[in-house]
């Protein structure tokens, strides 16, 4: 079976890899798919172009992994590559409503399944958005993140002045 690995992946983390690398241990091949808005394009750290190759650097060792990107709803993208799995990733009790309300919404919407993968209790306090903080403040992220979002990371923030 093939499934679809769903996100912003802003940028991808070591949550993220676990969960998509054990979903790459199940699943026959599993599409990475950045989901972007172009009205929110502004709230992202780094445009599509920028996460899509940071990805493609981090999961370049996978071997049954794609990488694309969608603008809509999930479940248009879902039936369009045909494709009635989704696999999301669970840290801890605070994911579960938020994710419990799509998993919902999208089978009632397009008749997909969502499997999640509960992330290694090593990552349950990772997520791209505090990763993205540390960063900013020019904290060590190597830890958290693969190599590819550290150096992307180390990048973006080279010369920004710190308060
Ligand atoms: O990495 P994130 O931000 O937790 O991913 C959330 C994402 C992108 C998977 C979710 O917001 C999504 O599927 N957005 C696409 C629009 C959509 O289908 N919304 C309805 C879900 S009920």
């Amino acid at each position: 079976m093939k499934a679809v690995f769903p996100g912003s992946f802003d940028p991808i983390t070591s949550g993220h890899m676990d969960v998509l690398t054990r979903a790459s241990r199940i699943f026959e091949h599993v599409n990475i798919t950045v989901m972007h808005n172009a009205r929110k394009q502004g709230q992202h750290l780094f445009t599509l172009e920028e996460r899509m190759n940071i990805l493609e650097s981090a999961t370049a060792h996978l071997s049954n992994i794609s990488i694309d990107s969608f603008s809509g709803l999930l479940v248009d993208y879902m039936h369009l590559q045909k494709r009635s799995i989704i696999v999301r990733g669970l840290r801890a009790v605070s994911d579960y409503e938020y994710e419990l309300q799509i998993a919902h919404l999208n089978r009632q919407l397009g008749d997909v399944e969502t499997v999640f993968i509960m992330a290694a209790t090593r990552w349950s306090f990772v997520s791209s958005s505090m990763v993205r903080e540390i960063a900013s403040y020019g904290g060590d992220v190597t830890e958290i993140v693969p190599l590819a979002s550290a150096e992307a990371l180390k990048i973006k923030f080279a010369g920004v002045a710190r308060p």
